[in-house]
Formats: structure tokens, C-alpha cells, sequence
């Protein structure tokens, strides 16, 4: 495996600390124990799927290590798993394979459906997997510190305020262009920041990165709630910071029921030693087409088209699905040149406004160049939407969170023909 891009997952948190998983996901199609317990069944799935975010000091309403803390959540946390809203992850299980995939498989998903129904029983407590020594929340995640930390200027978010987007800038200080070996978000109180957007931002003169809607932006780094790992760059992978390149952050504040809170978000940023020169310069670009996004009154399936001709051959990395409150679904599809069929990438067919993640292919996918990569996006406006702000506007492209978007973010790098030939070879 040549790339590593790491994103929400408790296996990658796991290994990086050096502890493994009580036990590796079990298939579908797998019994279902006929007594499930908590010690011996439950918690190993807990463990794997849920804590990262559920521990102490995180942004959830809740700890889910012991039994005395997961007991009182027994039905909340049937009906969740059952209804696959948690863990958070929105992508069709049976397309395509992803890293980090948290998603339970449907024999997990049965196993704590019974155990809840027989009682939701301690079971054994020889039976239990070792806790997992979770790192601390605000520890930069790759084991050294990073070479480069823009701090956002201090915002007060008090309790029950409305949702803010602020969209600091700031310069880098940086003397010469230098490639990003990591990067990280560390929210200053992630009990409010409900996700973050860091863009490198350069002069409109400069060729844009995203070349699309976005303008001359290219994003770095998109911290969604339980991402504690950020990205790291193989050897030989990395992304570009110029010198005279800003970063821009874009904040989405969550307030509080309760509690006010001051935050100051850092990025942390390693680079590769001066000079270094990367095999491959990973880039990201947004597949979108704002005049094909017209959603009227009402509507409960509106659908927008978006293409993108890759000019080289290429790897994608990964696929991120950007809508806003009316979003529905997106899938991703790619066309090969003198293909007559269309394959389905990823099917995002449960998108959920307030968890974006990106879906990081295990693999990066090889595509030849003149592949035509498809966009497919479908926004509700209908009443039944429960978020919908206004089921009677017609709505269309716009920044605020009442317009809408359509991007499919890519993450990808170009490779010769000979690379493209022979990895075809490989496989
Ligand atoms: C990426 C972080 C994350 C992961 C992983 C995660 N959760 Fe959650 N969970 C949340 C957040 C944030 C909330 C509160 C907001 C909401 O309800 O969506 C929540 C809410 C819940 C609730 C509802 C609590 C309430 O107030 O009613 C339950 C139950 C739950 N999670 C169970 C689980 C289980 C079980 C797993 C693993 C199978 C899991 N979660 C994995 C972040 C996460």
C-alpha cells in the first residue's frame, strides 16, 4: 500500500498508539450469538466503532466504556445501530471498500439488537477485552510536533446562540514553497466546533487548484466531529504550501445548551525537510456544476449533474459528498474512455447535513486518462425533510447554509501511462 491518507477511525488511532482492536469486524452473515453478552459480545463492537468519539471530554453526549455507562443507552443505542445513523457513516456498505470503514456489519447490528432484547446482561467480566488507552484529546496525533501552527483568533460561542461560520485568514510566514508530509485540526473546544475547513488560499492571478465554483482555493484539510488524525502522507505523497499562500479556515460553530465557550482552533502542519521533492503532489479538486442546481418548492428528489475529465491517468484517494441541509444522496461514478457503462464508485445514499465524512478508498482507485468522473447529487425539499428550513423556497447555489451545494470533493494524484500500465498489470 503506497498511500496513507488517514481520516475518521478508530483502527488507524488504534495502531498508530499501539494497541490493537479487541477483535476485528465480524462479517455479515456471521451468527449472531444466541445469549450475547456485554463483556464477550458488546463491548469489543463499542470498543472498535463507537469510542473514539464516546470517552470522556469529547463532544457526545455520552462515555460508552463501561457497563455502567452503556446500561442506561441499551434501546437508544439499538434503535441508532439499527437505523445505522450511528456509528456516523452514510456510504452503501456493499460499494466499493473504504479505510477506516467504522459502519457495523449486519451480524453487529443483530448481536446488539438481541443483546438488548434479552435484557442487555453483563455477562462475564473475565469475558471483557482490555480498555483501550485512548491518547489524550488534544495530543498531536503523529507522535512529533508539527513545524508549522496558525492559531484562529479567539471566538465566544455562547449557549443557545446561533450557528456561526466564521472564516478567518491567516499568513503562514513561510519563506519558500514546502510539501505537507501531515496536517491536523485541533479544535480549542471541540465540545462547540462542529467541523472545520482549512483552504490554502492564493491570488486570483495563480491558477486555481479546485478550478470549479469554489475560486482560487484549494482545500488542505476537512476535520469532520471524531477526526483526531487529520492527514499523513506516505514517503513520496505529499500536497503543496506555497510560500505567499494564506490558510483560510472555515469554523462551523455548534453552540452549547448550557455552557458558554472561548475557542482558538490550531492547525498543526509538518512538512517534508526543504527540497524535497515528492514522487506524486496529491491535489484536490470540487466536481460540481452550480447552474445544474435547481431545486424547486416542494421538491422531494432534485437531481444535479456534475463531470470531470481527468486529462491524465489517475488515482483517487478519496471522495468527500459537500451539500447542505437539503442534501440527500451523491454517488460517484466513473466512465472510461469508450466505456458504455458507468461504475459506481461510492453511493452516499443516506447523506446527513451534520456528518460529512470522507470516504477514503482502501486502495486508491487507478483510472485511465479521458475517464469521465460523474457526480450524481439529489437534494430534498420536501416538508418530510426534517432539517429542510423552508420546504416553499426555490432554492439554488449560495454560500449560506439555507442555499445549497452539490460538490463531490476529490482527493487525487496524476501517474505516468507507464505506472498506469503497469499497475493494470497487477491486477
Ligand atoms: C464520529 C463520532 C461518533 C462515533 C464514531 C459514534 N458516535 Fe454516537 N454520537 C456522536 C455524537 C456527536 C452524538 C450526538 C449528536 C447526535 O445525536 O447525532 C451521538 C449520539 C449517539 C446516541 C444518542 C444519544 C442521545 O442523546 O440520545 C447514541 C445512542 C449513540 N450515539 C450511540 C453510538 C454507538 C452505539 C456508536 C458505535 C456503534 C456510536 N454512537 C459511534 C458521535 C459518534
Amino acid at each position: 500500500m503506497p498511500l496513507s491518507k488517514v481520516s475518521v477511525g478508530a483502527i488507524v488511532l488504534l495502531a498508530s498508539v499501539g494497541v490493537s482492536p479487541a477483535s476485528a469486524a465480524p462479517n455479515d452473515g456471521d451468527a449472531v450469538p444466541e445469549h450475547p453478552t456485554f463483556t464477550r459480545d458488546v463491548l469489543p463492537i463499542l470498543q472498535r466503532a463507537c469510542q473514539v468519539c464516546h470517552r470522556p471530554d469529547m463532544f457526545t453526549p455520552m462515555p460508552l466504556l463501561t457497563y455502567e455507562e452503556v446500561r442506561p443507552w441499551a434501546r437508544s443505542i439499538k434503535q441508532r445501530v439499527e437505523a445505522r445513523t450511528m456509528p456516523p457513516w452514510f456510504a452503501d456498505r456493499t460499494v466499493g471498500r473504504y479505510r477506516d470503514d467504522p459502519s457495523l456489519s449486519d451480524t453487529e447490528i443483530a448481536t446488539i439488537g438481541r443483546w438488548v432484547d434479552r435484557g442487555a446482561p453483563r455477562g462475564n467480566p473475565a469475558d471483557a477485552p482490555p480498555p483501550v488507552a485512548w491518547p489524550a484529546v488534544d495530543t498531536w496525533y503523529h507522535g512529533e510536533e508539527p513545524d508549522l501552527v496558525v492559531t484562529s483568533p479567539p471566538v465566544v460561542v455562547p449557549p443557545n446562540s446561533t450557528e456561526t461560520y466564521p472564516e478567518p485568514e491567516m499568513e503562514t510566514g513561510l519563506t519558500e514553497d514546502r510539501y505537507i508530509k501531515w496536517i491536523q485540526v485541533m479544535p480549542g473546544e471541540s465540545r462547540v466546533v462542529h467541523h472545520v475547513l482549512v483552504y490554502a488560499v492564493r491570488d486570483a492571478d495563480d491558477e486555481a487548484a479546485d478550478g470549479g465554483p469554489q475560486g482560487v482555493r484549494e482545500l488542505l484539510a476537512n476535520r469532520a466531529r471524531g477526526d483526531f488524525v487529520g492527514d499523513r502522507f506516505e514517503d513520496g505523497y505529499a500536497r503543496l504550501l506555497r510560500r505567499d499562500d494564506r490558510i483560510r479556515l472555515q469554523l462551523h460553530y455548534l453552540p452549547d445548551d448550557e455552557r458558554s465557550f472561548s475557542d482558538r482552533t490550531r492547525v498543526g502542519i509538518k512538512f517534508y525537510p526543504p527540497g524535497y521533492e515528492p514522487d506524486y503532489v496529491v491535489t484536490t479538486r470540487a466536481v460540481s456544476n452550480r447552474h445544474d442546481l435547481i431545486i424547486p418548492p416542494g421538491e422531494a428528489n432534485a437531481r444535479s449533474d456534475a463531470y470531470f475529465t481527468l486529462s491524465e491517468p489517475t488515482r483517487i484517494i478519496s471522495f468527500q459528498p459537500h451539500m447542505h441541509y437539503r442534501g440527500k444522496a451523491m454517488t460517484l461514478e466513473a466512465i472510461r474512455p469508450g466505456g458504455t457503462r458507468p461504475e459506481l464508485l461510492t453511493d452516499v445514499d443516506r447523506f446527513a447535513w451534520d456528518w460529512q465524512p470522507t470516504y477514503v478508498y482502501e486502495t486508491p482507485l487507478t483510472l485511465p486518462a479521458g475517464t469521465v468522473m460523474h457526480v450524481t447529487a439529489y437534494h430534498d425539499n420536501s416538508a418530510a425533510n426534517r432539517v429542510n428550513p423552508d420546504p416553499t423556497a426555490a432554492v439554488g447555489w449560495g454560500q449560506r447554509t439555507i442555499d445549497e451545494m452539490n460538490i463531490g470533493w476529490l482527493d487525487y494524484f496524476h501517474i505516468s501511462e507507464e505506472e498506469y500500465a503497469a499497475l493494470q498489470a497487477e491486477e
